[in-house]
């Protein structure tokens, strides 16, 4: 296996490795240590099926199945993401997955089914390198603060709960998941590094603040968070797969493709409680 960094912050492409085989425990080894340090691994060529990918990830840890978005029919633990000019994207906002839960996800895999003749690319960002970039009175004033997560900032009820059938599911998601609390700046359960976790897709408010200050600091840290250095971008091709820590990075999914379709699977592994 050969990993290959794509930049000091974030990133990697990892070959040598057919990630629809069930994987040796060294190369499972390995992979968690290559996801520790570059945050998110990429795969070229790994064809591989909704249930191959369900067992890859489940060697990271148990999977979560998602209470809105389609899943796969045969395997509830394949989130369908099949955006068209009929089901626009809803993720071209930065975000950390499913942050509205007590045990956020550690990570997930994200595979390439039908891509767009172009546009589409994703970004990550590492939200270790965008705390460490921050001036020591910023860290300061950031440590000790806490944030709500909101599973209705990014799961309004206009977008969906269209039909009766999407609003039986989203009201009973929307009943399980009132806001939660988590650090502004989470400590890596298994490297220790610090980060910031706040993103713009469910981060509501930081309750220590008035919402104006609030409001402001946010904003402030996300249009950090996104500077180049702390990012990298990836240019997908059928068959790609990305995998990312997402306990300290967040994403943003390019919506430039309409009206062309564009078909993901994801498999999301949780994780524990951020402190
Ligand atoms: C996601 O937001 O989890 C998926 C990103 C993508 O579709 O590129």
């Amino acid at each position: 296996m050969k990993i290959q960094a794509l930049g000091p912050a974030i990133g990697a492409i990892v070959s040598g490795i057919d990630l629809a085989r069930p994987l040796e425990d060294a190369q499972h080894k390995r992979l968690h240590d290559a996801l520790l340090a570059h945050h998110v691994l990429f795969f070229e060529q790994q064809p591989i099926t909704p249930a191959q990918q369900r067992d890859l990830a489940a060697r990271f840890g148990e999977l979560h199945i998602h209470p809105v978005y389609p899943n796969h029919p045969e395997v509830p633990e394949i989130i369908l993401l099949d955006t068209s000019n009929d089901n626009p994207p809803d993720n071209d906002n930065w975000h950390t997955d499913v942050t509205f839960i007590e045990t956020p996800p550690l990570g997930a895999i994200l595979s390439a089914q039908i891509l767009p003749p172009s546009g589409g690319d994703t970004l990550w960002a590492s939200g270790i390198a965008a705390y460490e970039a921050l001036s020591a009175p910023m860290r300061a004033m950031l440590d000790p603060l806490t944030a709500e997560h909101d599973f209705l900032q990014s799961f309004p009820a206009w977008r969906f709960a269209r039909t009766p059938q999407e609003r039986v599911r989203w009201e009973a998601a929307r009943d399980k998941h009132p806001p939660v609390v988590h650090p502004v700046i989470r400590t890596h359960p298994v490297s220790g590094r610090r980060g910031l976790f706040v993103s713009e897709g469910f981060t509501s408010r930081i309750l220590e603040l008035s919402k104006h200050e609030s409001d402001a600091l946010l904003a402030m840290l996300r249009v950090h968070t996104a500077k180049p250095e702390f990012t990298v971008r990836w240019r997908w091709r059928q068959h790609d797969i990305a995998f990312w820590d997402n306990r300290l990075t967040q994403h943003y999914a390019t919506a430039d493709y309409m009206p062309h379709r564009r078909v993901m699977h994801r498999a999301t592994i949780l994780g524990d409680k951020p402190f």
